[in-house]
């Protein structure tokens, strides 16, 4: 397995040969980013990432408040020039109405970030099944329907660049979170299959791979394993330098980042280890959570 190309490098001598990839790269051109999720969590700070580096923006979620007044506030930081479009990618019809304002308008997206996303958390068998619906359809669906609708003109531009934000969890089974992990698991596959297939073609996919990260979704696995509360903090990321990580590695045309060291050690682990043996210690993690759980 090409160990070197999963992992980040973090603090190494190779900061100062990204750096000038990445002033290269945006001398070439910067590009308009389409951010699904950018109203709050690692696409909010994505949204900034991209805005501080003088990209403009076009901002989806179904919240329209919080991403009016992310656009607001791009603008009076950055003066970025960011178009809202509410929706709920989990409605297909509401997917391909985005596409089409675009289209309307003129509106080319050269970089496709697939952030949306949301988790289910206890035992599978007490999954409401339309919860289950909603999270394949946002985080399976809808990201492989806006590549396939948005690849085809970066193709043809040979410009394009498609970051789909995977996790951590999509590198092994994880027992009380079997769908989120599976769907992490589709979005890692896909990115690395189609970062091979559009090799030589001006389109780069890369997929991010966060651990634990602060925001909303932590916070809802915390109140459904309350186990989490005590992860130490180190283990527990910020969405921002989640974010900044992300976007040198989408700049710099890197397939796979895994953001922070015991991310990338436990990453690693997954992928050297025999699948039963991952399975029986995520199941006996899952275990030892759900008792303390019914002892809470
Ligand atoms: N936080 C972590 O520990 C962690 C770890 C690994 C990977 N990730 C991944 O990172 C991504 C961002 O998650 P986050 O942690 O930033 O969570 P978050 O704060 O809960 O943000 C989720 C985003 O997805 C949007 N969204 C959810 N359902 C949607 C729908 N039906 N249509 C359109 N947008 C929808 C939400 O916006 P609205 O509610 O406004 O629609 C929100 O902007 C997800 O793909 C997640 O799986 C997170």
């Amino acid at each position: 397995m090409a160990k070197s190309r999963r992992t980040a490098p973090d603090m190494t001598g190779r900061r100062k040969t990204k750096t000038k990839k990445l002033a290269l790269m945006g001398e070439r051109r910067l590009g308009r980013v389409l951010i699904t999720g950018a109203s709050t969590g690692i696409g909010a700070e994505l949204a900034r990432e991209f805005a501080n580096h003088g990209h403009a923006l076009v901002l989806v979620a179904r919240s329209k408040d919080r991403l009016d007044a992310l656009a607001a506030e791009l603008h009076a930081g950055h003066d970025t020039d960011s178009i809202v479009l509410p929706a709920d990618l989990s409605n297909a019809e509401e997917l391909v109405s985005v596409v089409e304002t675009l289209e309307q308008r003129g509106i080319e997206i050269d970089i496709l970030v697939n952030n949306a996303g949301l988790i289910d958390v206890g035992p599978f068998a007490d999954a409401p099944p339309e919860r289950l619906q909603q999270l394949i359809a946002v985080n399976i669906a809808a990201a492989t329907a806006l590549t396939s609708l948005f690849l085809p003109g970066m193709r043809a531009r040979r410009f394009g660049r498609i970051l789909n934000v995977a996790s951590l969890a999509g590198f092994q089974p994880v027992p009380t979170m079997a769908v989120y992990a599976a769907s992490k698991a589709y979005v890692l596959s896909f990115t690395e299959s189609l970062a091979e297939e559009l090799r030589g073609t001006g389109v780069s996919v890369t997929a991010l791979c966060p651990g634990m990260t602060e925001t909303g979704m932590v916070q809802s696995i915390r109140n459904a394993t309350p186990a989490v509360a005590w992860a130490p903090s180190f283990l527990i990321a910020d969405a921002r330098s989640v974010a900044r990580q992300g976007y040198t590695a989408l700049m710099t045309g890197q397939t796979v980042i895994v953001p922070g060291w015991p991310n990338q050690i436990a990453a690693t682990w997954s992928q050297m280890t025999p699948r039963w043996i991952t399975r029986t210690v995520t199941g006996f993690a899952a275990r030892q959570a759900s008792w303390l759980r019914r002892d809470a």
